[in-house]
């Protein structure tokens, strides 16, 4: 808790000057909040334009006031009466702080703010690496870990949304950690907007990380008497090396961030239209489709994308949210109706930040598509995006989607967002204003319909961000269902996301892969499937008995394990980065059932031989494979298990479970 810190210390250096001497002198890299004060040339994070030209701002220590949980520290620039007040809030996630700023113009002119991050950290003079992670459209969340030199390494995401294609807005620092041991310091922004995370290392070795809103084409504009708040970053810390960074993000995810009421609830296999359809659904089609579904262990249908009017093609349909009468001439009510009939869950694809010109809500309200009035107009998959930053734009989207929420009763929303934004058109706050809006409909619908799970679509993974976090239930996480290829985006998002939350529209996926034409076998595709929230993406009126036993034998041992799974942590024990040989432990948090899952592919020679050690038991305690013979974990961690893995396309898991646990279940079950 802040209260039993001494914060003194800290203070007395927030009220200190930086007198220069001359230019040998150590420059002023520890600042709190760095605002470019006289002779520090590094990064600001804020930057502030005001009505006569002048530039930047200096800041003294006003107050502080602090609860368990926040610590408010005032600054202010008394000549401009403008105020800084730099949050940081705890939660009950031990090892994480959360740094917000708010700027408050007390004055009578509006304050240009052109700069305006969340957060600066300074770190010691040392050998700092940065580990991020990089990708683009179907290759998300790609690891790299470069070696900080004397200058200035950025992150950022100029798109207006989908920053995570590009990069996660995530960055973790360190000396010599690996997996399990060594200090790691992380930064995360809740944000899904346009972000910046710059990292400079001094010529004496320091670090300073500065991250927040980006602001290229961003200018917030401080009326007198108006104050702004940032983005919240979050700030975490461990001695513990790069895996119990993830467990203490899971941590948070699972007991904090994540919606709490639906957390701990075994995720629905889910049966997907895209694959096996894409715009040509039917009643007729959904019909038989959600039968088969039913019959393989599917417990939520999706109609995805190509319901609505005249959406047989990329061309129409966006914007105008109703069922195509031709398609479906009852609308959707007889499909929902009949998923409830046969117990499955009902879900429907949106994308309501988008239109086609060729719809009537473009004819109604050309004015609220995003535009630069002296260009023609950009589309990327022939849509345009509408600007939520405009408040009528976003009314009108609540009441589509309180419309569609409660007309058809549904149990399962999956919003998507396929393309980027251009055209800003002349308000330099729109990227800005948009993310927060996109945000209030998301918290609209949480609180209207708070037992409808979501699920965060992005073309796939582009809004995989902490700030998307505690509205959705599954995160699309790749349009890449290849298995090969999923491997490693899988253990690139679950290094910062739980695994329950990996989804996409089918991780039993079709094969040949859409993306890069491999074929796999159906076994492989299913136990990776295994290691996300499980989704059905294939056509089942043309499976044989045979696959349409192979994918109802896999749901069932889905079934079986998903509880263990989808509460577990992830340990990384051989990385998918380091070759064609995987293996990951799922540890359910209470550390009674231990997963493992080891994925090979194309491999040589006797790589696939081999013995791994697994992490986190109780080394005193028993654990009991499914042959029913017993290990105890010491043996477990220190001689480890043998794995071999054969051929082209090779995964294998292998259970344990602790032995009191296993004689307390019995109790439980017994007379
Ligand atoms: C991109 C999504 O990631 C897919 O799952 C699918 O919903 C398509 N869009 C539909 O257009």
């Amino acid at each position: 808790m802040l209260g039993k810190f001494d914060l003194d210390p800290e203070l007395d250096r927030l009220r200190e000057p930086f007198v220069s001497r001359g230019v040998n002198d150590e420059l002023p890299w520890f600042q709190e909040y760095a605002v470019q004060e006289p002779f520090d040339y590094l990064q600001p994070a804020l930057f502030c334009t005001f009505t006569d030209g002048t530039r930047g701002i200096r800041l003294c220590y006003q107050g502080h006031t602090k609860t368990d949980t926040q610590l408010d520290v005032t600054l202010t620039e008394p000549s401009r009466s403008i105020s800084v007040i730099l949050h940081y809030r705890i939660c009950n996630t031990p090892g994480l702080l959360f740094r917000s700023v708010t700027v408050i113009n007390n004055s009578c002119m509006p304050v240009q703010l052109e700069r305006f991050l969340s957060a600066t950290l300074s770190l010691p003079a040392g050998a700092w690496n940065a580990t991020y992670f990089t990708g683009h459209w179907g290759a998300e969340y790609n690891k790299n870990r470069t070696i900080l030199t004397q200058t200035c390494l950025t992150l950022s995401n100029t798109r207006g949304t989908c920053a995570s294609h590009q990069a996660v807005p995530f960055v973790a620092l360190d000396t010599n950690a690996d997996e399990e041991h060594g200090d790691v310091v992380f930064a995360g922004l809740a944000w899904s907007g346009d972000f910046r995370m710059d990292l400079e290392k001094s010529a004496t070795g320091s670090v300073r990380l500065s991250a927040g809103l980006s602001d290229f084409d961003t200018v917030l504009t401080l009326e007198p008497n108006c104050s702004e708040t940032s983005p919240e970053l979050l700030i975490g810390y461990t001695p513990n090396g790069f895996g119990d960074m993830s467990r203490i993000l899971y941590d948070w995810e699972f007991d904090i961030v994540c919606p709490q009421s639906k957390i701990t609830q075994a995720f629905p296999v889910i049966y997907n239209s895209w694959y096996p359809f894409e715009f040509s659904v039917t009643q007729e089609n959904c019909m038989e489709m959600l039968q088969r579904a039913k019959e393989v262990g599917a417990e939520l249908f999706v109609i995805d994308d190509g319901w609505m009017i005249d959406r047989t093609c990329d061309s129409n349909g966006l914007g105008d949210w109703f069922a195509d009468p031709t398609r479906f001439p009852e609308g959707l009510k007889p499909i929902a109706d009949a998923c409830h009939e046969i117990g499955l869950l009902f879900g429907l694809w949106v994308e309501p930040e988008m239109l086609n010109s060729n719809s009537d809500l473009y004819r109604q309200h050309p004015d609220w598509v995003l535009r630069d009035p002296h260009q023609p107009e950009d589309t990327m998959r022939n849509q345009l995006v509408l600007d939520l930053s405009r408040e009528d734009v976003t009314q009108w989207c609540i009441d589509t989607l309180d419309r569609l929420l409660g007309e058809y009763e549904l149990d399962y929303l999956k919003w998507d967002m396929n393309r980027y934004m251009s055209s800003f058109g002349t308000n330099r706050e729109i990227r800005f204003r948009y993310i927060q809006n996109l945000y209030k409909i998301w918290q609209f619908m949480n609180e209207r319909y708070p037992n409808v799970l979501y699920e965060n679509c992005a073309s796939g993974g582009g809004r995989a961000d902490f700030g998307m976090l505690p509205y959705a239930d599954r995160i699309n996480r790749s349009d890449n269902a290849d298995p090969v290829d999923v491997i490693r985006i899988h253990e690139g998002f679950t290094t910062l996301f739980l695994p329950k939350l990996a989804g996409g529209a089918g991780n039993i996926s079709p094969s040949p892969s859409n993306i890069n034409g491999r074929s796999t076998p159906f076994l492989f595709r299913a136990i990776i499937g295994m290691t996300g929230s499980m989704s059905i993406g294939i056509d089942l009126t043309t499976c044989n008995d045979n696959t349409l036993h192979e994918i109802r034998r896999a749901t069932e041992i889905f079934k079986t394990l998903r509880g263990d799974l989808q509460n577990s942590y992830v340990l990384r024990l051989k990385s998918a980065t380091e070759g064609n040989v995987s293996v990951l432990e799922y540890l359910r948090r209470d550390g009674g059932v231990v997963i493992i899952f080891a994925f090979g592919h194309g491999l040589r020679y006797a790589e696939g031989n081999l013995i791994i050690c697994l992490r986190g038991l109780d080394e005193h305690a028993t654990y009991r494979d499914e042959n029913s013979q017993l290990h105890s974990g010491a043996a477990l961690m220190r001689r480890g298990i043998r794995i071999t893995l054969k051929g082209d396309y090779a995964a294998q898991y292998f259970i344990f479970r602790r032995e009191t646990d296993i004689i307390q279940n019995r109790k439980k079950v017994g007379p």
